[in-house]
């Protein structure tokens, strides 16, 4: 028996555990009790933590109820561009809540804040976070952590230097079915990792960003001015950049910062790597021609190299806006002795795996057939002198499926962990350096794409090269 499947075997514990049923049940039932007992942890008065969120649009909304799950939260002000989002804030969360259009009224003025949620634009979340470490706040800053490559090591640096907590809002980092992936690729469920397939595919208007746009948008309503101040190249206010502004390069960072960076976090997660080395992504306007000015069909090639976190292996990713078949995402680990499949958002994964025969084979698809009948017999003969039955045959195991509960949610875990940290400095799970390690090659793929060029990037030192 091989080191690693020994290994294996020894993690489960137990055979029956092979048994894909056992393995969801019990999984699932160890996580949930550790998950409800943290959340019935008594909280003291000391203990509560107050927290602002800045940019109040779809995933402000969720991330502030995510991280109003965890006990002794407390939501005390908004900041948002637009003023229906912050009256919607005050709808939501109460008439009392602090609201304003500049993030810096609640990172300088407001010394009772102790953390700050950024759920901006891409184009804001360096700049919000850097000045909200300064400020001696902590951070939960969304994915990408930057939206130029060129910002990550500042940022970087702000949170060495300042030792504030900073998270990076992955949340599949932080998801139950990611860290049980995890421990069965470290015990060597799929043996020698070599290639991973990860994708979304959508086939609808809002999965392509063309979100709704209230009809109270106009200028007046909107903090044009600002939502762009940090620009090069300013536009005259259009709705549909400031609603749409995913679409727009000169806010968002396209499929490949938007998407593709949920793919990375998770393959970083499960495998420890650092980052690959090397880059190639192509990409198509195909479908959705409303004046964007990003691909909605974007596909990459990426090659990690040998480290000692793992072997060689290469990902290849897709993002589909038009896609036919309805809607998918997946995350597909290939090893030489199995098959990790995560499907959807992190809820969950199967286990595939089979083990190569020692026994080459002859006959079927083979030259066999095409040697004279002597031929063939003596070359039979001596395959069956050589190989026991046990050698001919592919040893082929039971599926194992882990399925989180139905309700889990893997941004509360997320949240827990993030004020884990804020109260008892406990590690954060993704740091400022594994999100920028996610976001570069991401960013790289645009690069790639709109500069039709390989790009090479130093992993360690988190450089392009
Ligand atoms: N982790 C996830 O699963 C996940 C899911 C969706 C979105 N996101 C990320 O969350 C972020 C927000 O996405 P969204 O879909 O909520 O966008 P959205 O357009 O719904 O909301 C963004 C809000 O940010 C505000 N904003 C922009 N610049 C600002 C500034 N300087 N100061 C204050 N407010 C500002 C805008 O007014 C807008 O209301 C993006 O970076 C996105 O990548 C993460």
């Amino acid at each position: 028996m091989s080191s690693d499947r020994r290994k294996f075997l020894k993690h489960l514990g137990t055979s029956v555990l092979l048994t894909s049923a056992s393995l969801t049940s019990f999984a699932a039932r160890e996580e949930q009790e550790i998950r409800t007992l943290r959340a019935q942890k008594r909280v003291g008065p000391n203990d509560k933590i107050r927290i602002a969120t800045i940019g109040m649009g779809i995933m402000g909304f969720n991330d502030t109820n995510a991280a109003l799950t965890v006990p002794g939260v407390e939501l005390v002000a908004a900041c948002d561009l637009y003023k229906g989002r912050l009256a919607r804030a005050k709808e939501v969360y109460g008439a009392g809540l602090f609201t304003t259009e500049d993030y810096r009224d609640l990172i300088i003025d407001r010394k009772d804040i102790d953390a700050v949620i950024i759920a901006t634009s891409d184009n804001w979340h360096s700049q919000i976070a850097i000045d909200a470490m300064i400020a001696g706040k902590a951070v939960y800053s969304e994915k990408p952590m930057v939206h130029q490559i060129s910002q990550g090591l500042a940022e970087i640096k702000t949170q060495h230097d300042t030792k504030m907590v900073f998270q990076v809002g992955s949340q599949r980092v932080s998801s139950i079915a990611y860290k049980k992936a995890k421990e069965m690729y470290e015990a060597g469920s799929i043996g020698k990792i070599n290639s991973i397939e990860a994708s979304f595919n959508r086939q609808d208007a809002l999965g392509a960003w063309q979100y709704t746009i209230p009809l109270d948008q106009s200028v007046q309503n909107v903090n044009w001015a600002r939502f762009q101040s940090n620009a090069k190249a300013k536009y005259d206010y259009d709705p549909k950049r400031f609603f749409r502004w995913r679409n727009y390069r000169e806010y968002g960072t396209g499929v490949a910062g938007d998407l593709f960076v949920h793919l990375l976090s998770g393959i970083h997660f499960i495998t420890g790597s650092k980052g690959p080395e090397k880059i190639y992504a192509i990409g198509d306007l195909s479908y959705w021609k409303d004046g964007r000015n990003v691909p909605d069909v974007m596909s990459a090639v990426i090659h990690y190299g040998e480290t000692k976190e793992h072997p060689a292996f290469q990902v290849t990713l897709r993002v589909n806006f038009a896609s036919g078949d309805g809607g998918s995402s997946t995350t597909k680990i290939t090893g030489s002795e199995g098959v990790i499949d995560l499907g959807g958002d992190g809820e969950g994964f199967t286990i595939r795996k089979n083990k190569m025969t020692q026994a080459p084979g002859i006959g079927g698809w083979d030259s066999l057939s095409t040697y004279t009948e002597a031929q063939q017999k003596a070359l039979i003969d001596d395959y069956n002198k050589r190989y026991t039955e046990a050698q001919k045959t592919r040893q082929k195991f039971p599926d194992v499926i882990y399925k989180a509960p139905d309700d889990y949610n893997a941004s509360n875990d997320h949240f827990a962990n993030f004020f884990d940290s804020v109260r008892n400095g406990t590690k954060v799970v993704e740091d400022a350096v594994f999100g920028f390690r996610a976001a570069a090659p991401c960013l790289a793929c645009n690069d790639s794409y709109f500069e039709n060029r390989v790009i090479r990037w130093d992993a360690e030192n988190m450089k392009i090269v």
